[in-house]
């Protein structure tokens, strides 16, 4: 996969912009503040159909201005093929994909595949389950667009159960309804995060004893709503739904009591674990980033083993947290795919390349991006 040509109308800090990329490595850099992040996240755009930093489409149109437009011209699959997005502040969002309209954001999911860096993630370790659980929805979603779709409609009932749990004689006929539609959407999502957490560990746990000479074992622990699930095992979704069941059935006390549904998968935890202990806890700085690393060259490999295509890797700012054996390692293991990078430090990045490879720069200054000879 290749991303060809972006362009940009009054998206985030960039008035008119258009950029081209090269195949392989294309640095963007310059001060902060100045839209290199900004670039990455309309790159990444396309494979979500969604910002991967906020919930708003608001905040990506340009202060001052009623629309935006993206657009990708990108290669896959041996073909070429154009995305287009348009953002306004008083319309709904409009996508074309070779100029025939998507009208579901579920209908763009996997046609366009990234995997993102960028120092927020260097929490997902050591922070709270929301982020884990979001970097696998971003994962999952971008191969299984019923997921994506699962998500939304669990994210639904969750709010209509919630409005009924908070009132003072809810209605049990309503709530059984609601229940069996949260076990259902439920299902279906904790059985696509047991597989690709099966699958994930594999290949995160051959990359992780490359990196670490073999010392260290990185395992995933799926503390899922229904209680630890081994992840090696299959469970049917008629397993998972009476599970579901059950656990509802001796949670809904609490539930009623709290106004809150509590059994879902939007409150579960998809843990790190090293030699067997919990990372959060003890793994150190450098195992984190080593942590984080790894699952992001997973993502890579899962992507690619799933799709024959590789998907663009697009990393922000995230040389400057890796010492260089972790850099060198990183590039090995990229050196066939596209990546888009961001960095303050270009000296810093030549360092880490020792001159090898193309590579296609880009300077960006006050939300205007020029190709560098
Ligand atoms: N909707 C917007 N309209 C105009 N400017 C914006 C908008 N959103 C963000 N910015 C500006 O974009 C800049 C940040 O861009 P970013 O890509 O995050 O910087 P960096 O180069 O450090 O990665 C800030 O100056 C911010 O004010
Ligand atoms: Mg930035």
């Amino acid at each position: 996969m290749r991303a060809d040509k972006l362009r940009l109308e009054n998206f985030r800090n960039y008035e008119e912009q258009e950029i081209e990329f090269g195949p392989k490595i294309n640095v963007i850099h310059g001060d902060n503040a100045q839209g290199k992040t900004n670039l990455l996240e309309a790159v990444h755009m396309f494979s979500l159909g969604r910002s991967n930093r906020t919930a708003k489409d608001a905040e990506l149109i340009r202060h001052g201005c009623s629309d935006a437009k993206i657009a990708l011209d990108y290669a896959a699959y041996d073909r070429e093929s154009r995305f287009e997005i348009e953002l306004g502040r008083n319309k709904r969002k409009s996508i074309t994909y070779n100029d025939i309209p998507v009208r579901k954001n579920s209908e763009l999911l996997g046609k366009f595949n990234v995997v993102y860096f960028g120092p927020e993630l260097m929490g997902l370790v050591k922070e709270g389950p929301r982020g884990r659980r979001r970097n696998f929805d971003m994962l999952i979603s971008q191969l299984r667009p019923n997921y994506f779709s699962a998500l939304s409609n669990l994210r639904r009932v969750v709010e209509s159960k919630n409005a009924l749990l908070r009132m003072s004689e809810p209605n049990r006929s309503l709530l059984e309804i609601m229940n069996e539609k949260l076990v259902s959407y439920s299902a279906e999502i904790i059985g696509y995060r047991i597989e690709f957490i099966r699958r994930v560990e594999k290949l995160a746990a051959e990359i992780q004893s490359e990196i670490s000479g073999g010392r260290e074992e990185l395992k995933y622990r799926y503390m899922s709503c229904i209680g630890r699930v081994d992840v090696e095992n299959d469970m049917t979704p008629d397993e998972i739904g009476e599970r579901l069941r059950e656990k509802i059935k001796a949670a809904e006390p609490r539930e009623l009591d709290s106004g809150e549904t509590i059994i879902s998968p939007h409150r579960e935890d998809i843990a790190f674990e090293i030699n067997g202990k919990d990372a959060r806890s003890f793994a150190s700085q450098g195992q984190q980033k080593t942590i984080v690393l790894v699952q992001k060259l997973a993502e890579v490999r899962l992507i690619r083993d799933e799709i024959s295509e590789t998907p663009v890797l697009l990393l922000d700012d995230i040389l400057s947290e890796l010492d260089r054996n972790r850099r060198r390692f990183v590039m090995k293991c990229i050196d066939d795919m596209q990546i888009i990078i961001t960095c303050t430090d270009l000296e810093e990045f030549s360092e880490t390349m020792d001159g090898g490879g193309e590579i296609n720069k880009i300077y960006v200054s006050g939300g205007r991006a020029e190709r560098q000879p």
